[in-house]
């Protein structure tokens, strides 16, 4: 294992204050979200749409990774040129999310099992020779009555630790993602309490497994209540409880957590992640960052609507808000940022 590569690259996604744009959205997550759209779900659609994002004017200046899916890291522009050197022209690190999904677990219902393990070394080999320098694998845990159970959460977190060994074996960062989800009623206390539960038994499997601290992302959900609850929490109370959470239980030695969205309005992840710079900048051990993709996509995709005509339109709100997110690490943003 090159510790040194994995350090660096880890160093570089996040350098200037910079986050990772999530692009990888399966074809079915993706087709979903064209089909809300009226936009054609078609292989070209969804190259189109890449086209689009990579070739946005700027993003490398806020954007240090880029998340692709099997699907696009193999797709090219119109011109022929393969994405992945657009991205990496653009000062963009390529990543590829290398989990083929979450599927029921047996004998527990209502929850699921992240599934990918299987030929995963020969996988990561190949997304290598491809340019890939990280990786991303999502975990999915649900709340609701007596659930998460214990099987789910440690099943997840021993599929998270394996995927993270394999990706440092290979040269890339693992980003670990054990998303909390935002489906049900419970309140923020509950989020937090099963979030801290979740991050212990995933750095305890990631120990067992050995992987290198130093050398992952964690890519957590914030905590928050569930989208059923009716208490809205204020920015400051989100930022308190998800950074106690972390101060509790995820080691100094990760060099940066990145949030994902889960759904939250583009505006409001960038106000939260912004109130958790603002109050906890000098006490945080790790870089508090971002790695959006509705918060950061969604706005832009509403634009463009499958129509060339609406691509640089579309391109200005994507780059406006992946700024937005930049100052937020920076605890800089403002609600004028979105005026502008
Ligand atoms: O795995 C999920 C994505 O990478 C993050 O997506 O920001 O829309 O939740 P999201």
């Amino acid at each position: 294992m090159n510790m040194q590569m994995l350090k660096d690259t880890a160093r570089l996604l996040f350098a200037d204050d910079k986050g990772l744009l999530a692009m990888d959205e399966s074809n079915g997550t993706c087709n979903k979200r064209f089909a809300a759209l009226g936009i054609a779900q078609t292989v070209e659609a969804r190259r189109a749409y890449r086209e689009l994002i990579v070739t946005t004017p700027g993003l490398g200046e806020s954007i240090g990774g880029a998340i692709l899916y099997d699907e696009t890291i193999r797709q090219k522009k119109s011109d022929g040129t393969p994405f992945v050197k657009v991205i990496i022209e653009a000062g963009i690190t390529p990543g590829i999310k290398v989990d083929i999904g979450a599927r029921e677990l047996a004998g527990h219902p209502g929850e699921k099992v992240t599934e990918g393990l299987d030929g995963l070394r020969d996988r990561l080999e190949e997304y290598f020779q491809m340019g890939a320098r990280f990786a991303k694998w999502r975990a999915v845990i649900a709340i609701g009555d007596g659930l998460p159970s214990w099987g789910c959460v440690e099943a997840n977190a021993h599929a998270l630790a394996r995927y993270a060994a394999l990706c440092q074996e290979a040269g890339l960062v693992p980003v670990v993602e054990p998303e909390v989800i935002m489906d049900g009623d419970h309140t923020l206390e509950q989020c937090g309490e099963i979030t801290d539960e979740v991050l212990r038994t995933v750095f305890g499997e990631l120990y067992a497994q050995r992987v290198v601290i130093e050398g992952m992302i964690l890519k957590p959900n914030m905590v928050l209540p569930g989208l059923a609850c009716t208490i809205e929490p204020s920015l400051e109370e989100v930022a308190d409880a998800t950074v106690n959470c972390f101060l509790r239980a995820v080691p100094a030695a990760v060099p940066a957590i990145a949030f994902l969205s889960g759904g939250q309005p583009a505006e409001l992840a960038s106000a939260r992640l912004n109130a958790m710079n603002v109050r906890f900048k000098s006490r945080m051990p790790w870089a508090l960052a971002f790695s959006f993709a509705r918060a950061i996509q969604q706005p832009a995709l509403e634009i463009w609507k499958g129509r060339e005509t609406n691509v640089v339109a579309a391109q200005q709100v994507l780059v406006d808000r992946a700024r937005c997110n930049q100052a937020a690490r920076r605890g800089e943003y403002s609600q004028q940022m979105e005026a502008k």
